[in-house]
This record gives C-alpha cells, sequence and structure tokens, in this order.
C-alpha cells in the first residue's frame, strides 16, 4: 500500500505546488517592495533534475495528483517548457497547471500546451492602465491581456482569473473585472489579502473581505452559490453569474477559513518541504538530496515533514505573526 502526505488531522497532500524562482517582473505593492528583495543564489535553486526528481518522487511514491507551478513568476524559469514536458511524462501523469502574472505567456503558451500544460491562472487586478501601473509599478498591462488571449487561444482552459483588491486603489473596480472576464470566456476569482507581503504592511482593517465584494456584487450580477459540493478542497467559494453556467470565485482565507480541507503541499524553489503557506517550519530535501539520500529516504522525509502541518493558519489568532519567507518565495 502506497503511504501518501497525511498530516495529524486527518488531511491527505495530493496537490502539490512547487515555486520555480523567487524572481518576478513586477512589483506588486501588496507582495513586494520597489526595490525587490535580495533573490535566492544560483547554487540554492534546485536544478531541473533536482526538481523532476523530487516531483515523481510525490507522484509515483507519495500520491500526489496535482501539480501547480509558481514562483515568483515561474514563466522566468529558464527551461520552464522542458519542466512541464517531464513532468507531464510521469506516471501516473498528474494534473498540471501555472500560474503566473501572465508576462510573456502569449510567447510560451502554445510550446507549454504542446508540452501537455493542463491550465494557467493569470493575476490581473485591473483592466485600467494606470491603476496597473500604480499597483504592479511596471506598465505592463498590454503583455498581460495578450497573455491572457494566448492562453485561451491555444486551449490552457479554463484560464482562471485572480485578483487581489486593494481598498482606495482598485476596490470600486471589481464590477468591470468581472464583466471583461465574461466577455473573453476566463474565469474571475477574487481573493482576501494575506499577510504574506514582504514589507509586513498587510492590515486587516483595509483588507476588502469576501462579505464586500458579495455585496457589491451579488444584486447586480445575480450571484447564486454554486454549493458547498462543488468546492471540495479548493479555495475558491464559486457562484453563478445572472442563472447561467459562467460562475465568479471568492478566495476567502482570511474571513472563511479552508484548512480543515487542505491538500496542499509546497516545494520551494531552493528545495525545502512548507506543509502550508503560513509555515514557520520548512524541511530541507535540498540539502538531503545533495548529501546522497536515496529516493526512499526522501520520501520518508517529505512523510515526516506533512507531521507538523498545523490545523489552520492563524492569521485570526491574536498571536500571530507572518512567516519569515514572504509570498514572492513561497508561490501563493
Ligand atoms: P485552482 O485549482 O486553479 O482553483 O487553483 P488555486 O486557486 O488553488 O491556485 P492559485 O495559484 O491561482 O492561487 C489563488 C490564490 O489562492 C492565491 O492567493 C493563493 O495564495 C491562494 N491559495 C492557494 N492555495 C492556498 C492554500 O492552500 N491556502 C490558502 N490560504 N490560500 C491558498
Ligand atoms: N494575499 C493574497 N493573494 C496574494 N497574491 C499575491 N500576494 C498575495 C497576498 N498577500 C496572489 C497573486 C497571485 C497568487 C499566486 O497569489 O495575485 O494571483
Ligand atoms: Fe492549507 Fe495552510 Fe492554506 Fe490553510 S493556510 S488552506 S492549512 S496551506
Amino acid at each position: 500500500m502506497q503511504l501518501g502526505l497525511a498530516d495529524r488531522y486527518g488531511r491527505v497532500a495530493t496537490d502539490l505546488r512547487v515555486s520555480l524562482t523567487d524572481r518576478c517582473n513586477l512589483r506588486c505593492t501588496y507582495c513586494m517592495p520597489a526595490e525587490g528583495l535580495d533573490w535566492l543564489p544560483k547554487p540554492e535553486l534546485l536544478t531541473d533534475d533536482e526538481l523532476i526528481r523530487l516531483i515523481g518522487i510525490a507522484v509515483t511514491g507519495l500520491g500526489v495528483r496535482e501539480i501547480r507551478f509558481t514562483g515568483g513568476e515561474p514563466l522566468l524559469r529558464r527551461g520552464l517548457v522542458g519542466i512541464v514536458g517531464r513532468t507531464t511524462s510521469l506516471t501516473p501523469r498528474p494534473e498540471v497547471s501555472v500560474t503566473t502574472n501572465g508576462i510573456g505567456l502569449a510567447r510560451q503558451a502554445s510550446a507549454l500546451k504542446a508540452a501537455g500544460l493542463d491550465r494557467v491562472n493569470v493575476s490581473l487586478d485591473t483592466i485600467r492602465a494606470d491603476t496597473f501601473q500604480q499597483l504592479t509599478r511596471r506598465a505592463r498591462l498590454d503583455d498581460v491581456l495578450a497573455g491572457l488571449a494566448a492562453a485561451h487561444e491555444a486551449g490552457l482552459t479554463p484560464v482562471k482569473v485572480n485578483a487581489v483588491l486593494m481598498r482606495g486603489v482598485n476596490d470600486d473596480q471589481a464590477a468591470e473585472l468581472l464583466e471583461f472576464c465574461l466577455e473573453h470566456g476566463y474565469e474571475l476569482r477574487f481573493i482576501e489579502q494575506m499577510p504574506l507581503d514582504a514589507q509586513h504592511g498587510w492590515d486587516r482593517a483595509t483588507m476588502v473581505t469576501a462579505d464586500e465584494i458579495l455585496e457589491q456584487l451579488a444584486g447586480p450580477f445575480g450571484l447564486q452559490p454554486t454549493g458547498a459540493a462543488v468546492r471540495g478542497s479548493a479555495p475558491a467559494e464559486t457562484f453563478t453569474v445572472r442563472g447561467g453556467d459562467r460562475t465568479v470565485g471568492i478566495i476567502a482565507s482570511v474571513t472563511r477559513p479552508f484548512c480543515g480541507d487542505c491538500d496542499r503541499v509546497r516545494l520551494t524553489a531552493d528545495g525545502q518541504i512548507r506543509d502550508c503557506l503560513f509555515a514557520r517550519t520548512e524541511s530541507d530535501l535540498r540539502g538531503a538530496m545533495r548529501s546522497g539520500a536515496d529516493d526512499a529516504e526522501l520520501a520518508d522525509r517529505w512523510r515526516r515533514a506533512m507531521w507538523k502541518k498545523l490545523p489552520g493558519h492563524g492569521i485570526n489568532d491574536p498571536a500571530f505573526l507572518q512567516p519569515a519567507r514572504p509570498m514572492s518565495a513561497i508561490g501563493g
């Protein structure tokens, strides 16, 4: 019998999120300071072969069925197409997706599709050029829109769009973002901002909540819950729009935590296992691997790592402390 990645609360991780780099070509204010961060030194990054070895152990030996590549910005990783191709060639074949800011996707979408990539999620918080510049500190809106269109065209579907609303910046733009996504065939999800920014500037009082977003959209768009059964362990609660089959999602990590159903585990670009976005400790697979550990030992370490997973993220506890690693180095 295969032993999976169970934790002491009975959850089993079957969804592995792999960060491929901590670098990014945007500087979203809710994520990074304008000057960027101290990037991981190259020797500390897993090589393509090391990555594939660990993903292979997860898929063939530990029951992982879904692989999500994240960053930083995963399209900045040289060799991404090859990494995707080697991942989709594993047996059993996992579902493979990428979460990206969309820059460069127009160029890479068809090669990624040919390598077997199933789908993409693209971050887009606004469709206004001035707000985009204010939020991301870069004038790249057109690249993102072109990336989205190319992904849709290439069949990397459903194309999902992730939007974080910031009070006083884009919180008046929820309806126009939704109209845009409905029109183009993208599945929009609004995300409550989480305390994971490098600057530690998160403030509960300024976070735009799921309730507020629903209050804005429910009437005008005739939103109806699709039902809890559909959600499963997915972070997004989904709503149908105007009685049709199109949906909009809300990822309410802070006000409606879903940790009890968590099926995720994370591998950082420098080879550390994080049992939770908000984990305060990590388990070093890179060091073990480079010291000669065999696959069975690595699998065993990985299983033991899950045993430290806490029941929830603790954001709502008065004693909550942000993890040392920022979102950009975890991969969301
Ligand atoms: P789909 O399977 O496509 O629905 O993916 P997803 O929504 O899980 O992934 P995506 O990378 O698009 O992430 C969207 C948002 O959900 C980001 O803000 C992530 O940080 C957040 N997110 C993803 N997984 C988790 C999780 O396990 N816990 C919490 N709290 N947030 C998560
Ligand atoms: N809180 C919630 N979501 C965030 N993202 C980045 N930083 C945060 C944060 N602090 C989103 C990005 C991207 C996804 C991986 O996570 O917009 O879509
Ligand atoms: Fe899972 Fe941690 Fe996310 Fe909760 S915050 S759903 S435990 S990864």
